[in-house]
């Protein structure tokens, strides 16, 4: 079937040849999971012939790559990733503005999005920050479920914790926001460096905590939860929870690039990235962020938003250039620097 399909595109391809339309190529950085940057690829070449140059890379590390490329750019569109380092490309002129005619089929957060960053941005998907956690590896290690940020203080967690770097990773800048606002920004730090104590291990990747607990190399991770349900389908123990004292969450975004080389196919890719039919794509294969589309169908494992305890995230401030660039300078010298 996949063959006939592969080739029923190479078909069309040659008979659409002499059009242009198979020359066309859309170079994408994709921030979500591979799973479904590679499954965007596939069917997006399949049913439109365009091809994709897919690269994957966490949300701080694709802003870098887009500041570095920024005078000669060889990305057109940037999809997916947490949204304050979209809303930080947008203040630095790296996006293009852009509004599309499916923005009021889409959540008021994802116009938000779209709106505070001038149209340079829009909101693709939603998901709450919280807990991962290992039941078997906690029972074996007598361990309780931590229920609160507090919790993860505790002195039998040492080692046990693990979460990203917030220069890499956009989960962990999502943490760090998240912390200042519920806690001031002093405290925030003087939480964070406690907490440091009990880190095992910081990844380069926001899911790389979450992969670990399920892999039994952890007991706890700070994750997005809706990282959860995917690795728990491939047969892992793990569990989410987010604290009950409150939490922050993302608002997965997509830009497209200042100065795109290929803008029509970018377009074309923005507009169908943000269908419910491709939105879909993501609970499909096991992505369960809360689509911003909201004519897309909810898989049952989305996180019920309304049982969770949110703060009211400041997206535009924690999105500022300034602002990000100085707390993530902050973490790294007051709370990475120290032994653990
Ligand atoms: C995972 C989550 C996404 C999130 C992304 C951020 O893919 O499923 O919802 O936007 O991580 O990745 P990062 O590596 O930047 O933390």
């Amino acid at each position: 079937m996949k063959q006939l399909q592969r080739s029923a595109a190479a078909a069309l391809c040659l008979a659409t040849f002499a059009g242009g339309a198979c020359a066309q190529t859309v170079n994408v950085i994709c921030s979500v999971q591979a799973e479904w940057c590679n499954v965007i690829s596939t069917v997006y070449a399949r049913t439109t012939g365009v091809k994709i140059n897919m690269a994957l890379k966490g949300s701080g590390e694709a802003l870098a790559q887009l500041i570095a490329e920024k005078d000669n750019p060889k990305t057109d569109v940037w999809f997916g990733g947490t949204g304050d380092p979209h809303l930080q490309a947008a203040e630095q002129g790296l996006t293009l503005e852009y509004k599309s005619a499916a923005l009021p089929q889409l959540h008021a957060w994802a116009q938000q999005q779209a709106r505070q960053s001038g149209y340079k941005t829009v909101g693709i998907y939603s998901g709450p920050l919280g807990f991962g956690y290992n039941p078997e590896l906690l029972a074996k290690k007598k361990l309780p479920v931590p229920k609160t940020w507090a919790d993860l203080l505790k002195p039998e967690y040492k080692g046990d914790i693990q979460v990203a770097n917030p220069a890499s990773s956009g989960t962990a800048y999502t943490m760090i926001a998240t912390l200042v606002q519920l806690m001031g920004e002093d405290k925030a730090f003087d939480y964070l460096k406690a907490l440091h104590r009990n880190v095992g291990q910081y990844t380069r990747s926001g899911t790389g905590p979450i992969k670990a607990v399920a892999r039994g190399e952890t007991a706890v991770s700070i994750s997005f939860v809706h990282d959860g349900p995917g690795e728990k389908m491939q047969g892992f123990p793990v569990e989410t929870i987010t604290p009950a004292d409150g939490t922050g969450a993302e608002i997965g975004s997509m830009s497209i690039i200042k100065g795109a080389r290929n803008l029509d196919a970018a377009k074309k890719f923005y507009e169908w990235a943000l269908t419910p039919s491709a939105q879909e794509l993501g609970a499909a294969n096991k992505q369960f962020q809360l689509p911003s589309n909201v004519n897309a169908k909810l898989d049952p494992r989305i996180p019920d938003f309304k049982k969770i305890k949110f703060i009211d995230y400041d997206y535009a401030k924690y999105g500022a250039s300034a602002e990000r660039r100085r707390l993530i300078a902050r973490w790294e010298k007051d709370v990475n620097s120290l032994p653990r």
